[in-house]
This record gives structure tokens, sequence and C-alpha cells, in this order.
């Protein structure tokens, strides 16, 4: 069945190496996110794990429970995207770092069921709306149909190191990849390749894809466009 009417589109956007690591490099984060802006998004779909490394990297903070002053909501005609969060054990606590940044008009946490009545209870303190979508994990098919019925979202962009993107993927919820190739080789051993699938059988065939389009840069950087073949 095509669910592709029902549910956002969804783009994922990563910088990589030559050798599909997203560590070991260092990409130009002006022209990263002067492309980011070009995919138009409604909301950016981030894992627990860039939210807390986000917090932790850039917010130089810890990521604990903060009790600042609480944002307001921005008007319903506000342009700027949501930024919604899969968390589905509910780990992700110091929202004020992604609050008092400029890029988002709204904040949504996805988080499953189990999650303690009190990281709930700070969600709502702080504006951060609440969706559940699923028991232990969050359930990624219905959180995006969640995404597009409760807020209007019709295009997602996957801002997410390569567990999300891999769990996206295995689920057929993925219909654009654009890789900014940095010109680097990571080397080493790291696990952190940009689409991570630990269930995937060793011989087993990836997803095939569809070159949509490929640009270059001056230093060496390339473009590579993809969509997903169906
Ligand atoms: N180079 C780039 O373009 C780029 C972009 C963004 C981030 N990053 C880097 O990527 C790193 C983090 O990447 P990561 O791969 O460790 O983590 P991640 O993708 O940020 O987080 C893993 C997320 O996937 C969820 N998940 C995994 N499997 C799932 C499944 N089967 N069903 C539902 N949810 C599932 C986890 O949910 P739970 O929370 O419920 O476990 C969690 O939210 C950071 O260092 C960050 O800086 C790089």
């Amino acid at each position: 069945m095509d669910n592709r009417r029902e549910r956002p589109y969804v783009i994922c956007y990563l910088a990589v190496s030559l050798d599909g690591r997203l560590d070991g490099f260092e990409p130009d984060l002006e022209r990263y996110y002067g492309i980011a802006a070009r995919f138009e998004a409604d909301a950016i779909l981030a894992g627990s794990e860039t939210a807390i490394a986000a917090i932790e990297r850039y917010g130089g903070v810890e990521n604990t429970y903060d009790d600042g002053p609480v944002p307001e909501l921005a008007p319903p005609d506000d342009p700027r995207p949501f930024l919604a969060v899969v968390d589905g054990r509910g780990r992700v606590r110091r929202w004020s770092v992604f609050q008092q940044a400029p890029y988002w008009g709204r904040w949504v946490a996805l988080i499953g069921e189990g999650v303690p009545r009190a990281h709930r209870d700070y969600l709502s303190a702080r504006n951060v709306d609440i969706l559940e979508c699923g028991s232990d994990r969050v359930d990624l098919d219905l959180a995006l149909r969640r995404l597009a019925e409760v807020y209007g979202v019709r295009r997602v962009r996957v801002d997410s190191g390569g567990r999300l993107n891999g769990a996206l993927l295995r689920a057929g919820l993925v219909d654009e990849v654009h890789l900014l190739v940095c010109p680097w080789l990571s080397g080493g051993s790291s696990p952190r390749s940009a689409f991570v699938a630990d269930d995937l059988a060793p011989d087993a065939l990836g997803t095939k894809l569809e070159r949509m389009a490929v640009e270059q840069f001056e230093d060496g950087a390339v473009l590579l466009s993809y969509r997903a073949a169906r």
C-alpha cells in the first residue's frame, strides 16, 4: 500500500565523510544549514541522542532538568518549523537549550507510554507538546501520522544520527536522502555510519534509491540527492 499521502514526506539530510560516517570530519556548517533551509520542512525530526549531544555540545550544559523562564508558544502563523524529538524513554531533559535557539517555533516530544508522570509534567510546564506514540519505543509511522494529523505537518526533515535514520529507513518511511559528502575519509572503526540497522542480516541487500541530483562545491564537497525507489 502506498501510504505516502497519509503521512508527511520524509527527507533525511546528513553531512557525511566519504566513507559514509558521521564522525571524524568537520563539515562546513554554514553550507550545511544553508542547504537544510532549501527543504522547506514544517518539522525537524531529531533522535534523542542527537538532542542530548546538542544540549551538551552546543548548549554547553548537562542534560539535566531546567527550571528557567518558560517561553511563549509562537503564534499559529509563525513560519518556523517545529522541532520534534523521538524520545521513547523520556531522556531529553534540557529543552530550554532548544527553546532559546531561534530556529523552531514549537517543540514536540514524541514519547512512549512508559515515560513517567514527572517527566510529562516537566514537559508540560515548559510548553513542550507531548505526543505519546507507542509503548516501549516510539512507533515512527504513527508518530509521523500524528504530526500530520495534529499539526498539519506535510514535510519533515530528519536531522539525526544513524540510528534514527536507519530505523526510519527500515520501516519504509524515508522518501528522500540527501548526503552532503565532505572531502574527508574518517577511517578508524567507530560504528557511526549514516544509516544503522542492527537487525539487517550481513548478506541482506539494503534499500535501492534513484538519483535526483548531484551538486559540486569548490572545496571538494558533493551533495548527492536520491529518492526512494518504490
Ligand atoms: N552528520 C550529521 O549530519 C548529523 C546530523 C545529526 C546528528 N548527528 C550526530 O549523530 C549522533 C547521534 O546519533 P545516534 O545514531 O547515536 O542517535 P540518534 O539517531 O540521534 O538517536 C537514536 C534515536 O533513534 C530512536 N530509535 C532507534 N531505533 C528505533 C526504533 N526501532 N523505533 C523507534 N525509535 C528508534 C531512539 O529512540 P529512543 O530515544 O526511544 O531510544 C532515538 O531517538 C550525535 O553525535 C549527533 O551529533 C550527525
